[in-house]
């Protein structure tokens, strides 16, 4: 059987997902809302292989085992199920975005994976079904299914957490990379150590219920300067909620708070712009689209002219038609 290909873009929390109730069905503790990025790209085949003992994990060109293929054939095996199917594949992957590095490579990977895995074992799911279906992969994968700003429902069930579009004022991001390596705690084991061990965690669940309802209502209303407050503000809450886990994790550098500052700095000058940063040192800022150039700019002068870049609103994950596979 030939390949099937489908392409999704990360997207960026506004309001972040950190937590889940249920590890087995992937259903977090509050609603989240996200901007789908037009860049760093993933785009991945799923090619269904007769006599295949294992899935096959191939990912930025090197065959991948343990953990990695370990999550792929997770979520193969859910897919196969709902299918009716037993078929092993081999799937190839290629990440415009470093991989691990808090700029969700798990989203756009899960994105794509969950359009083409669903469409090549036969799967005719309707929006909200491919979103439900992504969010078993990786949470954040369910709001990459969508265009542009996304809110991610959290549900009390499988059938009820998904994610589906808001209405938003133009916006987009100034993505400054501080350092492309790998993590060292994934987001889903940072996570699971946030739960089990912070004492602020109930304190961080109410305060997203609440700073999510003002989100979606600044969105609706095109209310940039709110949009911006809430996003800066909700990811040093997620930060501080981070290093007060037992061990502590830290994943903001002092680069990282430098660009934070630096876009502070932009905001006395008269640019709307307001920094967040995801499981991760990344640092994204959310501009207005004629914001964009100077906030570029003054990044550059902190990260290099290489490590910025200069992102929109994009497309939720799409397939791709017959003969675009990833080689
Ligand atoms: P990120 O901040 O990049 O989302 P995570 O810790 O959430 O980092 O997830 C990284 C993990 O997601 C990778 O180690 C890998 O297991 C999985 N992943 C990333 N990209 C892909 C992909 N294209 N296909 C399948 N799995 C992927
Ligand atoms: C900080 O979706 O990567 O980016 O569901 O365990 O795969 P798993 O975690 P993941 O977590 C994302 C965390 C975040 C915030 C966000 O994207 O909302
Ligand atoms: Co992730």
């Amino acid at each position: 059987m030939s390949a099937v290909t489908a392409r999704a873009h990360p997207n960026i929390a506004l309001i972040k997902y950190w937590g889940k109730k249920d590890e087995e069905l992937i259903l977090p503790v509050a609603g989240s809302l996200s901007l789908t990025l037009d860049a760093f790209a993933t785009t991945t085949s799923v090619e269904l292989r007769e006599g295949l003992a294992e899935d096959r994990l191939e990912l930025d060109g090197l065959v991948r085992d343990g953990e990695q293929l370990a999550r792929v054939s997770a979520f193969l095996d859910h897919v196969r199920s709902l299918a009716g199917a037993s078929g092993r594949a081999v799937v190839r992957s290629v990440n415009e975005a470093p991989t691990a590095a808090g700029l969700a490579s798990s989203a756009s990977g899960f994105a794509a994976l969950a359009m083409a895995a669903s469409a090549a074992y036969g799967l005719d799911l309707d929006a909200r079904g491919l979103s439900r279906l992504a969010r078993r992969g990786s949470g954040s994968a369910a709001r990459s299914l969508v265009d542009g700003v996304a809110v991610w429902h959290a549900g009390t069930d499988d059938e009820s957490s998904y994610a589906e579009a808001v209405p938003a004022p133009p916006m987009g991001m100034v993505i400054a990379t501080v350092d492309g390596g790998p993590k060292a705690v994934s987001s889903r084991e940072a996570m699971r150590r946030t739960v089990q061990t912070s004492p602020y965690f109930s304190a961080w669940v109410s305060s997203t219920e609440d700073y999510l309802e003002r989100m979606v209502t600044a969105c609706r209303a095109g209310d940039f300067t709110t949009i911006g407050q809430l996003t800066e503000a909700h990811a040093l809450r997620m930060h501080a909620l981070i290093a007060s886990t037992e061990p502590p994790i830290r994943y903001l550098r002092p680069r990282s708070v430098e660009v934070f500052d630096a876009v502070a700095g932009l905001r006395e000058d008269g640019v709307e712009a307001w920094a967040t940063a995801d499981a991760g040192p990344n640092v994204a800022v959310l501009v207005q689209p004629q914001g964009a150039a100077e906030t570029a700019a003054r990044l550059a002068a902190i990260v290099g002219v290489d490590q910025v870049r200069v992102v929109g609103a994009g497309p939720g994950a799409h397939l791709l038609p017959e003969g675009c596979e990833v080689p």
